[in-house]
């Protein structure tokens, strides 16, 4: 049996860009290499002093765990060792990193959530890290790092996520069909475990955190209600873990919906357009799925503040679909 590497994945997208220099497959490896980082820590927990807050607030308000800032020093300095990347933005971190090398003939940003679903690592439940690439814009220089990053979700040329599981898996698309990635603990490696995924047209399961309901918009409860009873002949059950690459990652696999929708105290949802909601829509989208924001496609909403938040609606076309027809009636 021969086991293709992600590394060897890449190496081929990469011959479908036209002068390609292997520049982008070393940005990627910056990539896998922190994620293999942060994977070990992971696996570790508990053993390590790892677990925990790091009594620190990042700029959502939200307390830091200990992994969240280890996952962010792992993505941030493995990826500045790339001379093809002039920016990067984090969740962690409230303004762009300008990198130090300032090469003018960087060509990509990379903006990453290093480590999603924090608050369940303290009870051995899936975390994952989220990634988003783009080229960068005629004109930009690193006077202002922000226009590199504030581009629609239409314009990554690379997304992709890791799921820190029962096993690691790494899923991505450079725009040519989606593809998964299983790391080998024995040898280092992730190799290809899910070749070209396709979502369900319809699944079985909606994800959700219902201790909201009262508070989302009534289309929202229409939806859920009518998911409840059935629908096309399908019945759903309901899976919610708290970790959206996790929950996704599912979704994408196994059809259905994932939600995190307006609350009359959050009308954005909970989730960042950058670095979550756009990642997710362009895998989605590859594999044969949709992804909104309840009104508009994700991939097309043009973002004013790095850190934006917006609701979000991802799944296979069927109950996307569903919802759409609910929020015109
Ligand atoms: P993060 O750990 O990066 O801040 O993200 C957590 C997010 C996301 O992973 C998940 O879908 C959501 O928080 C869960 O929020 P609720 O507890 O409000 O359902
Ligand atoms: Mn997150
Ligand atoms: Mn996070």
């Amino acid at each position: 049996m021969t086991a293709i590497t992600i590394q060897q994945h890449i190496l081929q997208e990469q011959q479908r860009f036209p002068g390609a220099s292997g520049e982008f497959s070393f940005l990627l490896s910056g990539i896998t290499l922190a994620t293999k980082m942060i994977q070990a820590k992971v696996r570790r927990a508990g053993l390590t002093d790892i677990l925990g807050d790091a009594d620190n607030e990042n700029i959502q308000g939200e307390m830091q765990q200990k992994l969240d800032i280890y996952s962010n020093e792992c993505l941030i300095q493995s990826l500045s060792s790339r001379p093809s990347v002039g920016i990067l933005a984090s969740e962690e971190d409230e303004q762009p990193l300008v990198m130090p090398h300032q090469s003018v003939t960087a060509k990509y940003a990379v903006v990453f959530d290093p480590l999603d679903g924090s608050s369940n690592i303290d009870v051995n439940v899936s975390v994952g890290t989220t990634f988003s690439i783009f080229r960068r814009p005629e004109g930009a220089d690193f006077e202002d790092p922000t226009r590199w990053v504030l581009q629609p979700g239409r314009r990554q040329i690379a997304a992709g996520y890791v799921v820190y599981g029962s096993s690691t898996v790494m899923v991505y698309t450079c725009g040519n069909g989606v593809h998964g990635f299983t790391l080998d603990p024995a040898v280092g490696a992730f190799v290809l475990s899910h070749e070209n995924i396709q979502m369900p047209e319809q699944g079985n399961y909606y994800s959700v955190n219902e201790a909201y309901m009262d508070d989302f918009p009534e289309h929202y409860g229409a939806f859920i209600a009518s998911l409840r009873q059935g629908l096309n002949g399908h019945s759903y059950s309901s899976r919610y873990i708290g970790s959206m690459v996790a929950d996704f990652h599912r979704t994408l696999l196994r059809g259905g919906v994932f939600m995190y929708p307006p609350t009359k105290t959050h009308q954005y949802g909970k989730l960042r357009l950058l670095y979550e909601a756009n990642p997710i829509a362009m895998i989605a989208e590859q594999a044969g799925g949709l992804a909104t924001d309840g009104t508009q496609r994700i991939l097309d909403i043009q973002p004013k503040g790095i850190h934006q938040r917006t609701p979000l609606l991802v799944g296979s076309q069927f109950e996307i679909n569903e919802f759409e027809k609910r929020l015109n009636q």
